[in-house]
């Protein structure tokens, strides 16, 4: 075992370094009384699974499996509910049985669920309807209405955030242990909206041929009762490490190994904008045993994302760094194959996943936050060829998305133009794939993910 926290660190030592994209709660007795309750919680998640889930990602990083993460931009407590839960792992199913199925590798499903309530901005305002007011940080910091009152900063919000993200996980395990992610229930997963479209009969023939495939395995004697994996999943759950006093009071040591989980999610990742080598994250992250993602955007360095490896992963362990290019579709060709090649020579055993979603927004004349569908399928059709150019693995996607028919992002085979966008628009941040979106996105993943692969990548 790989001892990951060096001497000097503790759950708390982040203090003793600049944290971006902190909270100043407004009064410091609250913010306390908070953070003491959340030390005395049960942990949401168990080191043990987050050493399944690494052990999963390490399959990823030997190129024998891929990575769909995916689920809201940022998660609301007001949009929660048994039905927004089912639907965005529904989809989540119907992507990685599409993924699967065209691929024939092994795909490790990770939410961006349970714990995503807190996000870092570019602006600290934001204008809303003329009136500025400070941008919305998340349901874990305030609340999303545009009124100064309503931005306060609240820190039982915290609170509230580790009870949803229980009951969130609760209904997860229900649904992936208990029937409903059963493959035999491949054809139910398809929704009515995506059943009438194209790619939902594109799915439908699929599920057709899966079912096909198990009736052939019963034919041949094969008893499909017992096969554990036909009848359950792993999903996972992520969210974004931001606000590091939720992050360090869920922190708990593993009485098994005496090694410190963040016990808020099975893997966390750290934000394009706190990932500064010299920063509270990087010293926080880098204590914690769970699988560690980082996200990469243009800007990065190939010494930079070698010295962020070094730091997160000095053990060199497979499956614990996970590295999220979210360079933008015009960038990615150039940008990423020199970060490919570097880390490959420092030998890091990184799974290398893409966002083709973060460095692609754009404002409409009428001010709306969107981004296209092509540009999306573009930047992961250029991450593929990085990968192709430089041997490396292409572990993966990294994405927005929602169960339900929002009109946020543009295009796809059921076009959602510029004039419709207001119909559904409902996230609470960035623009999402709809079910159709994503069902369509899973598709053309498939083909990419089919290879032909080069000998050496891995
Ligand atoms: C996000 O994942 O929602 C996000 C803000 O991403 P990034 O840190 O890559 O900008
Ligand atoms: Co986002």
């Amino acid at each position: 075992m790989v001892t990951l926290s060096p001497p000097t660190w503790s759950p708390s030592s982040w203090r003793g370094y600049p944290a971006q994209h902190q909270v100043d709660w407004p009064e410091e007795e609250p913010a306390d009384a908070a953070r003491q309750r959340l030390h005395t919680f049960p942990p949401l998640v168990f080191a043990g699974e987050a050493r399944q889930l690494q052990a999963a990602l390490a399959e990823v990083a030997a190129g024998r499996a891929f990575l769909l993460q995916a689920g809201d931009c940022a998660e609301s407590f007001h949009d929660f509910s048994a039905i927004t839960i089912r639907e965005k792992l529904k989809i989540m199913l119907q992507m990685s049985a599409v993924m699967i199925y065209g691929s024939t590798y092994p795909v490790v499903k990770v939410g961006r669920i349970a714990g995503q309530f807190a996000k870092a901005r570019s602006a600290p305002f934001e204008t809303i309807d003329g009136v500025e007011l400070p941008s919305f940080r998340g349901h874990m910091v305030h609340d999303d209405a545009p009124t100064a009152d309503a931005r306060i900063p609240d820190p039982d919000r915290m609170i509230q955030a580790y009870h949803q993200a229980a009951a969130t996980l609760n209904l997860l395990r229900a649904f992936t242990k208990g029937g409903f992610a059963d493959l035999t229930r491949v054809h139910m997963w398809n929704q009515e909206f995506v059943a009438s479209s194209p790619e939902g009969r594109r799915y439908e023939r699929l599920a057709s041929e899966i079912e096909r495939a198990l009736r052939f395995m019963a034919a041949i004697g094969i008893d499909l009762a017992e096969a554990q994996s036909l009848h359950q999943v792993d999903v996972w759950t992520s969210h974004e490490g931001l606000l590091l006093d939720y992050e360090e009071g869920l922190t708990r040591r593993d009485s098994t190994t005496g090694d410190w989980y963040d016990c808020s999610a099975h893997m966390l990742w750290i934000g394009e904008r706190t990932r500064q080598l010299d920063g509270a994250h990087v010293e926080f992250f880098s204590g914690v045993h769970n699988p560690i993602g980082c996200k990469l955007g243009p800007t990065a360095t190939p010494d930079e994302v070698v010295e962020l490896a070094e730091r997160l992963n000095p053990g060199r362990v497979p499956g614990r760094l996970t590295l999220i290019s979210r360079m933008g579709s015009d960038r990615v060709r150039d940008v990423l194959p020199p970060l490919l090649s570097a880390v490959r020579e420092a030998e890091q055993p990184v799974v290398w996943v893409c966002d083709p979603m973060h460095a692609n927004v754009f404002k409409t004349v009428d001010g709306v936050k969107t981004r296209r569908f092509d540009v999306i399928v573009d930047e992961i059709e250029g991450f593929f060829a990085a990968c192709r150019e430089t041997g490396a693995w292409p572990g993966g996607v990294h994405l927005e998305f929602t169960g339900e028919a929002v009109t946020e992002c543009l295009g796809g085979s059921d076009t959602v133009l510029e004039e419709a966008l207001s119909t559904n628009y409902m996230t609470l941040c960035d623009p999402r794939l709809n079910a159709r979106q994503s069902l369509d996105l899973a598709f053309h993943v498939a083909e990419l993910m089919r290879g032909p692969w080069p000998e050496t990548a891995s």
